[in-house]
C-alpha cells in the first residue's frame, strides 16, 4: 500500500509518501476523489489536503438534510484519540455559500484565472471549489504567522507555507495555515460544529475562541490585487501584513495607482460556539470502532443555515507528547545550528541540556540517541519534525440544508437514516468500509419523524465484489422475517420486536410495516419507487440516489430490517433497525466539564432534566432520559407506593454514573400540583424491576421535584399524606372533639342551670 501511494506521489510531484490517516464515512468523505474508478484517488490535490492514504475516499454523494434534524457522522482515524498515546484534537466544521461545489471533473482548480472560463476561477464550475479564489490567493500573498514552531523545517514567509507544507503545494483553494493550525487567527469561511478532545481543560479557549463568537482582524486588500498577482510573487516580495501596525502602513499598487492596507474586522459568524467535548477513544494503527462497538461518530443537530451548497469537514490533530504542545513556539525552533536546542527532551531524562544534546535529545529528524551512555553504538530514531504534530483531514461531497416543510413542526424530532459504505468485500474498499445504515440502530419517539435517503456511486472499481451490475451502488429498505425459533438474548424478542436480525429472508409486508408507515411508502424503500418494471431484482435499473422523504412514525416497537441487494449471509450484512418508543426522550454526549439532557416538553411548565455539573462525569459518555406515562412502560412492574404524580423516567445508562465528588441532580416534572396535605416521595429502581427504593428530596416546586443521584435507572414521583400537617390535624380534630364535647357538657348544665332559674321565677 504504500508502495501504491508513493507512486501516486510522484506522479503529482509531492515529496513525502503519506500513509495515515481519518476517513469521513458519513457524510461521504471525497478524500479528493471526484467519480473516479480507479482503486486509488487520481488526484491528492483537487480540494484540500487530507494527508491520507490515496485508497481511502468515496466518489460522489450528495444528500440533504433538514433543519434540526439528527444526522450521524461516522469516521475512522488511525493514530488513536482519547488515549495516551498521544494529544489528539478532532475539529469539525461546515461552510455554505452558492460557489461551494464539487465540480465535475478530477482536476484541480487553476490558481491562474487564464486558465478558467471568463478569467474567473471562482465561477468556473467544471472545477470543484469549497474556499473561493481570493481566500488561497490571500493567503499566498499574506505573512505567516512568525511565532509558530517549525521545528527544523525550512518554512518560507508566506501564509501557504508551514511547517507540514514548507513547499506551499497547492491543495484546491485551501490555506495550508489555516488548516494547520486552529482556532486560526485569520477569518475563515469555515463554521464551527464541535471540538473533541482528549483535553477538556482546552475547551473554554476553543469556545472562546472560535469564529462562531468571536471577530478576526486582518489587513484588507483591493481583490484586483490579489488578481493581478494570483500567478507571481508580489512586488519586492512584500507580503500583506499580519499586524494593524504594518497594516497601516502598508503600500501596494493596483493598475498603477497607489493603495493602503486597511485594518478591518470580519464579524463572527454570529452562531453559537461550538461543542466541546472529550473524544472517544479509539487505539493505534487501527481504522475501526471505539469502545462498544460503534463506529466513532459525533450527532450533528442540523443547523439553522438554509443554503444548497454546503460540505463538511473533519481534521484529526495529534501531536506527540514528547514536547508541551501549548509551549512550544518559534523561540523553540532549531533550523540553523546557532537557533538553539530546540525544545526541551532532557529534563525529562534526568540530563541538563549539554549533556541531553550531546547524546540526541533533541527534536530534529531521524536523530541518533546515545541510550546508554558512551556505549559504542547510537538507536536512530525515526522522528519527521514536519509531521511531529500532524494534522489530517477529510471533506465530505457537498450536501444541503433545507427547511422543514410546513407540515413539520420545528420541535418535531427528525432523525436522518443513510447508507455508508461501497461496493467491494472489506478489502477491496478499505480504508472505507462495506455497506451499512448509519445509524445503524436509529432511535426516534412516536410521532417523530424518520427520513430515509441514500446515495452511492456507478462507478466503483469493475472488478470489486457485490451483487447486482459491476461497478454499483444500490440499497434498499426491506423488513426482514420474524424468528423462525427463539434462542438467547430474550430483549430482541421481547414484545414489540418485528423481524430478526439473524434472518436472511425479507416478512410479508403486510404484518410489519416500519413504525407504522403506509404499504406504499414501504414498497418505496423496497423498489425504489416508481418502478413498473425493468431489471429490478438487484435494483439494477434503479438510480444511486433514493429519498423516502420525512416520514412520520405512528407505531412503537423495534424493527429489523435488511438489504435484499447487498445482505449475502457469511459474505456481507446490511442490516438495520428502526426503534420507536412510546417514551419522549432526549440524549447528549457529556463529559467532565457537564452539561444537561430534558425531555422535550409538549404539556408546557418545567421539563424533566437532568444535570451534570462539572466534575460529575468523568469522561465523555452518552447520557439519554425519557419519560413515558405507567401504562407504556413495559419493564417496570410498580413502584412501591402506586399513587404515581409523574410519569416513569429512565436515566441511561444503568448503573453508576457520577463520580463521587459530585452527583447528578435529576429534576421532575409533576403531572399537575399535589392536593394539600400531600407530599412527594421519589422512588428509585435500577432495572425497573420491583425493588424500589426512596431517595431524598431536595426541592418541591410547583409542578417540579429535584434530587441527586448517582446513577442511571428507572425513577417515579408518587404522593403520600403529609405526616406533619396530618398530625396537626388529627391534634387539632381531637382537640376540637374535646372541645365540642365540653361545650355541650356545659350548655346542658347551663341548661339545667337555666331551666330551674326559670323554674325559680
Ligand atoms: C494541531 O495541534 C497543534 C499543537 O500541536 C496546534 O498548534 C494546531 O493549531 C492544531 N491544529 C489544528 C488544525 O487543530
Ligand atoms: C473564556 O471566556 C470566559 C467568559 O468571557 C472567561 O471567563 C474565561 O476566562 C475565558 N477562558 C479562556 C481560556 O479564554
Ligand atoms: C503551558 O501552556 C498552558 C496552556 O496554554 C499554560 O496554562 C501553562 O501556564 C503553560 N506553562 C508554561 C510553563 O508556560
Ligand atoms: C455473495 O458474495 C460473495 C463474495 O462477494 C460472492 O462470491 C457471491 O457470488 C455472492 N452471492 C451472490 C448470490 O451473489
Ligand atoms: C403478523 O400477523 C399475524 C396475523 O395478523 C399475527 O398473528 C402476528 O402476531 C403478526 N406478527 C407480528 C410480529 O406482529
Ligand atoms: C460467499 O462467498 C463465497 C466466496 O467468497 C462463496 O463461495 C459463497 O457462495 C458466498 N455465499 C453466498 C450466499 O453467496
Ligand atoms: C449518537 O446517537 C446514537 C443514537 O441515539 C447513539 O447510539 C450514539 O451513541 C450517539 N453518539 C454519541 C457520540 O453520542
Amino acid at each position: 500500500m504504500k508502495k501504491l501511494e508513493c507512486l501516486m506521489i510522484f506522479s503529482t510531484l509531492l515529496l513525502k509518501c503519506a500513509f495515515a490517516d481519518v476517513y469521513l464515512h458519513n457524510l461521504r468523505g471525497s478524500n479528493n476523489r471526484w467519480n473516479e474508478n480507479g482503486r486509488n484517488r487520481n488526484n491528492a490535490n483537487r480540494m484540500f489536503d487530507s494527508q491520507n492514504n490515496a485508497r481511502g475516499g468515496y466518489n460522489v454523494g450528495s444528500l440533504y438534510y433538514y433543519v434540526g434534524s439528527k444526522l450521524q457522522l461516522e469516521w475512522t482515524n488511525q493514530h488513536s484519540c482519547y488515549n495516551e498515546n498521544n494529544h489528539c484534537d478532532i475539529v469539525l466544521q461546515y461552510m455554505c455559500g452558492p460557489q461551494v461545489r464539487d465540480g465535475t471533473s478530477t482536476s484541480t482548480i487553476p490558481s491562474n484565472p487564464a486558465q478558467c472560463e471568463n478569467l474567473d476561477c471562482n465561477e468556473d464550475r467544471r472545477y470543484g471549489m469549497h474556499e473561493d479564489f481570493y481566500h488561497y490567493q490571500n493567503c499566498r500573498l499574506r505573512k505567516r504567522n512568525g511565532g509558530l514552531y517549525t521545528a527544523s523545517e525550512n518554512v518560507r514567509e508566506y501564509a501557504s507555507s508551514t511547517r507540514q507544507n514548507q513547499k506551499a503545494n497547492r491543495y484546491g483553494y485551501e490555506c495550508a495555515e489555516e488548516r494547520d493550525y486552529y482556532p486560526n487567527w485569520h477569518p475563515s469561511p469555515w463554521k464551527d460544529i464541535a471540538i473533541l478532545t482528549n483535553d477538556v481543560s482546552r475547551c473554554a479557549m476553543y469556545q472562546n475562541e472560535s469564529q462562531n463568537v468571536k471577530e478576526r482582524y486582518a489587513c484588507k486588500v483591493d481583490p484586483a490585487f490579489l488578481y493581478q498577482y494570483s500567478n507571481k510573487n508580489p512586488p519586492d516580495n512584500k507580503y500583506i501584513p499580519i499586524t494593524e501596525a504594518e497594516c497601516n502602513t502598508f503600500v501596494y499598487e493596483v493598475n498603477g495607482e497607489s493603495k493602503l492596507g486597511e485594518w478591518t474586522r470580519y464579524p463572527a459568524h454570529g452562531i453559537a460556539a461550538p461543542n466541546c467535548v472529550e473524544s472517544q477513544y479509539s487505539r493505534d494503527n487501527h481504522l475501526g470502532n471505539t469502545v462498544g462497538g460503534q463506529t466513532i461518530n459525533y450527532n450533528w443537530t442540523i443547523p439553522d443555515s438554509v443554503n444548497e451548497h454546503c460540505t463538511l469537514r473533519i481534521r484529526y490533530n495529534i501531536t506527540t507528547g514528547d514536547y508541551d504542545r501549548d509551549n512550544t513556539t518559534s523561540i523553540h525552533n532549531n533550523r540553523r545550528a546557532r537557533d538553539g536546542p530546540g525544545p526541551d527532551l532532557w529534563t525529562q531524562f534526568g540530563l541538563t541540556s549539554d549533556v541531553g544534546l550531546n547524546r540526541g535529545y533533541k527534536l530534529k529528524d531521524n536523530p541518533q540517541v546515545d541510550i546508554f551512555n558512551n556505549e559504542k553504538f547510537k538507536l536512530q530514531l525515526a522522528i519527521t519534525t514536519e509531521q511531529y504534530g500532524r494534522t489530517f483531514q477529510d471533506r465530505s461531497h457537498t450536501f444541503a440544508i433545507r427547511p422543514r416543510p410546513p407540515s413539520i413542526s420545528s420541535d418535531a424530532q427528525i432523525v436522518n437514516v443513510n447508507v455508508r459504505g461501497k461496493r467491494g468485500n472489506i478489502v477491496q474498499v478499505y480504508p472505507a468500509v462495506e455497506y451499512d445504515f448509519v445509524p445503524n440502530t436509529a432511535v426516534v419517539q412516536k410521532d417523530g419523524y424518520v427520513h430515509y435517503q441514500w446515495t452511492g456511486s456507478d462507478n466503483n472499481p469493475g472488478n470489486n465484489d457485490g451483487q447486482g451490475r459491476a461497478s454499483t451502488d444500490r440499497s434498499n429498505v426491506v423488513m426482514i422475517k420474524s424468528a423462525v425459533y427463539t434462542e438467547g438474548s430474550p430483549s430482541t424478542y421481547k414484545t414489540g420486536t418485528y423481524g430478526q436480525l439473524g434472518s436472511s429472508y425479507p416478512s410479508h409486508l403486510t404484518n410489519a410495516s416500519l413504525g407504522g408507515l403506509i404499504a406504499e411508502d414501504m414498497k418505496a424503500l423496497s423498489i425504489l419507487r416508481d418502478h413498473l418494471g425493468g431489471d429490478m431484482d438487484e435494483l439494477n435499473d434503479a438510480g444511486t440516489y433514493f429519498d423516502l422523504g420525512p416520514r412520520k412514525v405512528t407505531q412503537s416497537g423495534n424493527y429489523n430490517y435488511m438489504c435484499t441487494r447487498n445482505n449475502n449471509f457469511s459474505n456481507r450484512s446490511q442490516k438495520g433497525k428502526l426503534v420507536v418508543t412510546d417514551a419522549a426522550f432526549a440524549n447528549e454526549y457529556i463529559g467532565a466539564l457537564g452539561g444537561s439532557v430534558s425531555v422535550p416538553n409538549t404539556g408546557g411548565g418545567t421539563s424533566t432534566e437532568v444535570v451534570a455539573p462539572p466534575g460529575a462525569l468523568t469522561q465523555g459518555q452518552l447520557i439519554g432520559l425519557s419519560e413515558t406515562t405507567q401504562s407504556d412502560i413495559t419493564v417496570v412492574v410498580h413502584a412501591p407506593n402506586s399513587d404515581y404524580v409523574s410519569d416513569f423516567v429512565k436515566l441511561e445508562p444503568e448503573g453508576k454514573i457520577s463520580s463521587d465528588s459530585a452527583m447528578l441532580t435529576l429534576k421532575i416534572k409533576l403531572n399537575g400540583d399535589l392536593p394539600s396535605l400531600y407530599v412527594p416521595e421519589v422512588y428509585m429502581s435500577a432495572d425497573g424491576t420491583n425493588t424500589w427504593n426512596k431517595l431524598a428530596l431536595d426541592e418541591h416546586q410547583s409542578g417540579y421535584v429535584s434530587f441527586r443521584t448517582d446513577s442511571g435507572g428507572h425513577y417515579v414521583v408518587s404522593k403520600s399524606v403529609d405526616a406533619g400537617p396530618m398530625a396537626g390535624l388529627i391534634l387539632g380534630v381531637i382537640v376540637g372533639v374535646l372541645l365540642l364535647v365540653g361545650i355541650i357538657v356545659l350548655l346542658k348544665k347551663n341548661r339545667n342551670i337555666l331551666a330551674s332559674y326559670k323554674n325559680k321565677v
